[in-house]
C-alpha cells in the first residue's frame, strides 16, 4: 500500500521501516522539528511532507504522534480533505480508542488502531523489537480487522483482536507489565542505595533477571516469593518501619504491592486464610 506516516518518532520511523521492508511504499513523512533528520538516517528513499500532502498522497495514513496529538491530528487531516473515501487511517496508541480517529471517519476514510506490545526507548530498537511483538488490532468490521492483521503480520508481529471498549483496561496492564515494572526496579535500586549497597543496578540485575524469567517460565502464580506470600507478617512490619524511617513516601505503593501479592498468593491457593489475615493486619495499620 502506499503509506503516510505522520508523527515518525520511535514507534512510527519503525512502523515505516517495517513496512517498507515488507514492501509498501512510504509515500509520505510528516512531523516536527527533528523528524526530517531521522528520515534521512532510517527511510532514505521518503519525502517530508507537510501532514495534509503526505496523508493526501496515501492509501494508509499512520499516524504516530504522541496520544494528545492523534485526535487533533486527524480532524486537520479530515479538514484539509487529505482524508476521505478510499483511505484507511491508523493511530498506534494502546489507550486510545478507535474514537480518536471518529473525524477521519466522518470525511469519508475507515479507521483501525494496531498497537505494539513493546516498549520502544528509541528508534533502533523499536526497529529491531517490531517483529516478534505482540500487536493488538482494533477496527470496526471485519474486513478493517483483517487488513490490521495483515499489516501487524507484515511487520513480523503476532496479531490479536481486541475489542475497542477494552482497549482502556488493557492499556492499564501493559503499564503495569512494563512502565511500572522499571519503575519498581528504579525504586529498588534507590532504597539500595539508602542501605548503602554499592552498585546497586548491578546487584539488582540477577534477581531482577531471575524473577522475570520464573515468570515466563512458572507464571506469575508459581513465580511470586516474599514475606506476602510466605504470610510472613513480622517482616513486612520490618519492611514497613524501614520505610518510615528512610523513605516514607513509599509506604503506600509498598501497602498496594504487598495487597496485590497477596492475592496472587491466595488465587493460586499458595496462602492459608490466616496467614493472609496475619499480613493485612499489619497492612491495615498502614493505609
Ligand atoms: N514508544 C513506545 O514504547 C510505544 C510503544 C507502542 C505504541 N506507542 C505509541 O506510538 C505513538 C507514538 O509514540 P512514540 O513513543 O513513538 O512518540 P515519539 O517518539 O515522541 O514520536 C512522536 C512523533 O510525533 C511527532 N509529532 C509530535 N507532535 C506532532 C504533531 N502535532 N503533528 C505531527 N507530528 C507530531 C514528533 O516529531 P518531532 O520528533 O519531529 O518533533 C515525533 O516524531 C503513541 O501513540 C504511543 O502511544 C509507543
Amino acid at each position: 500500500m502506499d503509506v503516510a506516516v505522520i508523527g515518525a518518532g520511535r514507534a512510527g520511523t519503525a512502523v515505516a521501516v517495517g513496512l517498507a521492508r515488507a514492501g509498501h511504499r512510504i509515500v509520505g513523512v510528516a512531523g516536527g522539528a527533528a523528524t526530517a533528520a531521522r528520515v534521512h538516517r532510517w527511510l532514505p528513499d521518503a519525502p517530508v511532507l507537510d501532514p495534509a500532502a503526505a496523508a493526501a498522497a496515501a492509501a494508509l495514513v499512520v499516524i504516530g504522534t504522541p496520544d494528545d496529538a492523534i485526535r487533533p491530528t486527524a480532524e486537520r487531516l479530515a479538514a484539509e480533505g487529505a482524508v476521505g473515501p478510499g483511505s484507511w487511517i491508523v493511530h498506534l496508541s494502546g489507550g486510545l480508542g478507535l474514537d480518536a480517529l471518529e473525524s477521519a471517519v466522518r470525511a469519508g476514510a475507515r479507521r483501525l488502531a494496531i498497537h505494539p506490545l513493546q516498549t520502544f526507548p528509541d528508534v533502533d530498537s523499536a526497529i529491531d523489537r517490531l517483529p516478534g511483538a505482540a500487536i493488538a488490532v482494533t477496527a470496526d468490521d471485519e474486513e478493517g480487522a483483517e487488513l490490521g492483521m495483515r499489516l501487524a503480520d507484515d511487520l513480523g508481529g503476532r496479531p490479536f483482536r481486541l475489542d475497542d471498549d477494552r482497549r482502556p483496561i488493557y492499556h492499564a496492564a501493559a503499564v503495569f507489565g512494563s512502565n511500572y515494572l522499571v519503575a519498581t526496579s528504579a525504586v529498588a535500586e534507590t532504597l539500595m542505595i539508602l542501605a548503602g549497597v554499592p552498585d546497586p543496578a548491578e546487584v539488582l540485575a540477577p534477581l531482577r533477571r531471575a524473577s522475570i524469567e520464573n515468570v515466563e517460565r512458572l507464571g506469575a502464580a508459581e513465580a511470586l516469593t516474599g514475606p506476602a506470600v510466605r504470610g510472613d507478617a513480622g517482616t513486612v512490619r520490618r519492611n514497613l518501619e524501614a520505610l518510615k524511617a528512610s523513605a516514607p513516601e513509599l509506604i503506600h505503593a509498598y501497602v498496594s504491592m504487598a495487597r496485590a501479592a497477596l492475592d496472587v498468593a491466595d488465587r493460586a491457593g499458595r496462602l492459608a486464610s490466616d496467614a493472609r489475615r496475619a499480613v493485612e493486619d499489619v497492612l491495615d495499620g498502614w493505609t
